[in-house]
């Protein structure tokens, strides 16, 4: 009996040994190498045994990970070193006198740094006695925290215990705990379908998953961890020299440092990596709100030491804010192409994201119900990259008294239609169509947009004049636009109507699939419209097939088919056609297929991704490339992918495109590849 009990627990410690070491690879290093279901297989046998043994039970178990009961309230924990906090730098001035300081403290002329992001999400300390996880506690106000122990445990990038064989009688460890994006869009998903209340950003997700007194929910929540120090330490192994070596050092015992983490030298140094990092920020897999700078030596790190609550040896240097608070001052509706009515809040000016924002979606009437926005409140508002600015929620704290729930009106606030909402979609829409003027100005801006017709000069102000004065109704009518008519109109000089007569003209040398585009059907974008050109080769065959012949196009749905049925059923469009192709508007035709198969088409078949900036072409033209010759141009890195073109600074494409082994290329082996 003694025997077997002895075999189980050499069976339990092995087993956990390889699920830590699966944890690792799948929560560390993004690289799995068994199947999910031999992992759970693994961790089935561990509990039998620790169900049938409860003695063998240890406190590393990755057993332990779930399944501690609910706890009553946070016990305190006191920080044996502070968890200081870091001076920030928002403009290069103040990093440069950063560095002079450093430089003065050291009597050095250069100073090398480590530069790494900034995590978006909370401080905690971890403490590992004689290799194994003991405690975990937030930072509190630096000096004392909560011991959140439990729910530490259940984040897997979290190692139980650690993978030496002579561990360190002490090691803290401290890091950021942060929520990656793409959990952060799943919860917020199954937050909405149970009908409870979204996160406003993944710090907040973070913040509020790690202070559960139920670790069970916190386990529920997908979290993770980046190592960016070492509290307080009995580890003789522990690198003494620089601290990129001491991360170095924490990663070989399986703690998660950034990949975005490098030594650096000097002012100009430290602004390129802040430059890069701001650069590639959209495309981390988790939020960043700046990069911090770190003294590389530990020697010089000591010697330069603590001015009040902040180290002199580090700061962070800000990104600009991605979100701000400001007053919601009123809610206008806007009507889209397809007549969509969006709520649109009208703000208090607030800078944000590097500029001023004073209007920012609402995306639709869900929304403002379940964010339950009122006229008259604060608001948090968002802007990042190039994504149109939104409201991500309300202060309910600042909610005045008499702040005005908004309803949406029933009928269109430009034309008078009836405002109808399907069943299966989110957005009321003006039933006006094309008498609508609003649908009519959005019908004409995307006919004409960069992707569309191409035609310069187009803009919004020109559009509302044509259609409020009736001059333009349909996209043929501009096609019969002179100088005269233009020149009429408010702001223009001769020399900018002249222009524009010139980029219509210029823009009836168009090819079919721009020009499917350009009709602006319901559900045919981009994409969708160069997969109809391709595959049906002429404007005729398009017209003529039907919801059937539509869906045997790849890609091609049934709603989308449906779509592009209804509208050529219309006369009033094939009139339009008509009327453009009198105009002279044209383009080449072949028979279909044929051109993306065979000899003419080398990359049929073969999908690729962009990344980062490519030397002398512009994605948009490296994509353009591709798909002359059959290739797909797909946003995002699978197993399927064939090829990732990799430029400067590339994003987390590249990272995910080396661990699945997919064939890089640079612009000079594309290039090799189109000829
Ligand atoms: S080092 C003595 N490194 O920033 C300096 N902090 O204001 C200890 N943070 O509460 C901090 N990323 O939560 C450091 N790479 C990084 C960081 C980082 C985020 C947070 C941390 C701390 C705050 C300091």
């Amino acid at each position: 009996m003694h025997d077997n009990i002895e075999k189980m627990n050499q069976r339990a410690q092995m087993l956990r040994a390889e699920i830590e070491r699966h944890n690792y690879r799948y929560y560390v290093l993004d690289a799995p190498s068994i199947p999910d279901a031999d992992y759970d297989q693994m961790l089935r046998e561990l509990q039998q045994i620790e169900q049938s043994y409860p003695q063998l039970i240890t406190a590393d178990s990755p057993t332990q990970r779930v399944g501690a009961a609910p706890l009553k309230a946070f016990a305190q924990i006191t920080h044996s070193i502070p968890m200081l906090s870091l001076s920030n730098a928002f403009e290069d001035p103040e990093v440069e006198a950063f560095d002079r300081r450093v430089r003065e403290g050291l009597a050095a002329d250069c100073v090398e740094y480590t530069a790494e992001p900034k995590f978006d999400g909370l401080a905690v300390s971890l403490r590992y006695e004689n290799g194994v996880f003991k405690t975990g506690a937030t930072r509190g106000d630096g000096y004392t925290g909560e011991d959140i122990t439990l729910n530490l445990k259940t984040i897997r990038s979290i190692p139980l215990k650690l993978p030496v064989n002579h561990p360190p009688a002490l090691l803290e460890v401290r890091g950021e705990v942060l929520m990656l994006k793409k959990d952060f869009l799943r919860l917020n998903q199954q937050q909405s379908a149970k009908g409870e209340k979204e996160f406003a950003n993944p710090r907040n997700a973070a913040a509020g998953s790690l202070r559960q007194l139920d670790p069970g929910i916190t386990a529920t929540r997908h979290l993770t961890f980046f190592a960016y120090g070492v509290g307080q330490c009995d580890d003789a192994q522990l690198p003494q020299d620089t601290h990129h070596n001491m991360l170095r050092y924490l990663s070989s015992l399986h703690f998660p440092v950034s990949k975005e983490c490098r030594a650096v030298t000097g002012l100009p140094g430290l602004l390129e990596y802040y430059r890069t990092i701001g650069a590639k920020r959209d495309d981390l897999p988790y939020a960043i709100d700046g990069v911090v700078y770190k003294v590389n030596s530990l020697l010089f790190q000591e010697k330069l030491g603590f001015v009040s609550r902040a180290p002199r040896f580090a700061i962070a240097h800000k990104f600009p804010a991605q979100e701000a608070m400001t007053q919601l001052l009123d809610i206008d509706v806007q009507v889209g192409r397809t007549g969509a009515l969006t709520p649109v809040a009208r703000l208090q000016p607030v800078f944000v994201g590097g500029v001023t924002v004073t209007n920012a979606t609402l995306h639709n009437a869900d929304e403002i119900e379940r964010k339950d926005v009122r006229i008259g409140d604060t608001v948090i508002v968002r802007r990042a990259g190039d994504v149109i600015p939104e409201v991500v929620a309300v202060v309910a704290e600042k909610r005045p008294p008499g702040a005005l729930v908004f309803t949406l009106p029933a009928h269109c606030p430009v034309c008078g239609a009836k405002a109808v909402r399907l069943p299966s979609e989110a957005v009321a829409r003006c039933t006006g169509g094309l008498f609508c003027p609003a649908q009519r100005k959005q019908a004409l801006l995307h006919f004409a947009s960069r992707r569309a017709m191409d035609i310069e000069g187009l803009g919004d102000r020109l559009v509302d004049q044509l259609v409020d004065q009736a001059i333009v109704r349909t996209p043929a009518d501009l096609y019969r636009l002179g100088i005269a008519a233009l020149a009429n109109l408010e702001r223009m000089a001769d020399k900018s109507a002249n222009n524009i007569v010139n980029a219509i003209e210029k823009s009836k040398r168009t090819t079919l699939a721009r020009f499917i585009y350009a009709l602006g059907i319901r559900n045919v974008g981009e994409a969708t419209a160069k997969d109809l050109a391709a595959h049906l080769g002429s404007l005729d065959r398009l017209m003529a097939a039907d919801s059937e012949r539509l869906q045997q196009i790849p890609d091609v749905g049934p709603v989308v088919a449906q779509s592009v049925a209804d509208f050529f059923t219309e006369a009033h469009n094939r009139e339009v056609i008509e009327q453009l192709r009198a105009s002279g508007v044209q383009w080449d035709e072949h028979e279909g297929k044929s051109l993306l198969t065979g000899t003419a088409a080398p990359l049929s078949g073969k999908t690729f991704v962009l990344t980062g900036t490519l030397p002398t072409m512009s994605r948009e033209e490296a994509k353009e490339k591709i798909e002359a010759l059959g290739g797909k141009v797909s946003g995002s890195v699978s197993k399927k992918t064939d090829y990732v073109v990799v430029g400067a600074d590339p994003g987390s494409k590249y990272d995910k495109a080396v661990s699945l082994g997919i064939t890089l290329l640079d612009e000079a082996g594309l290039q090799a590849l189109l000829q």
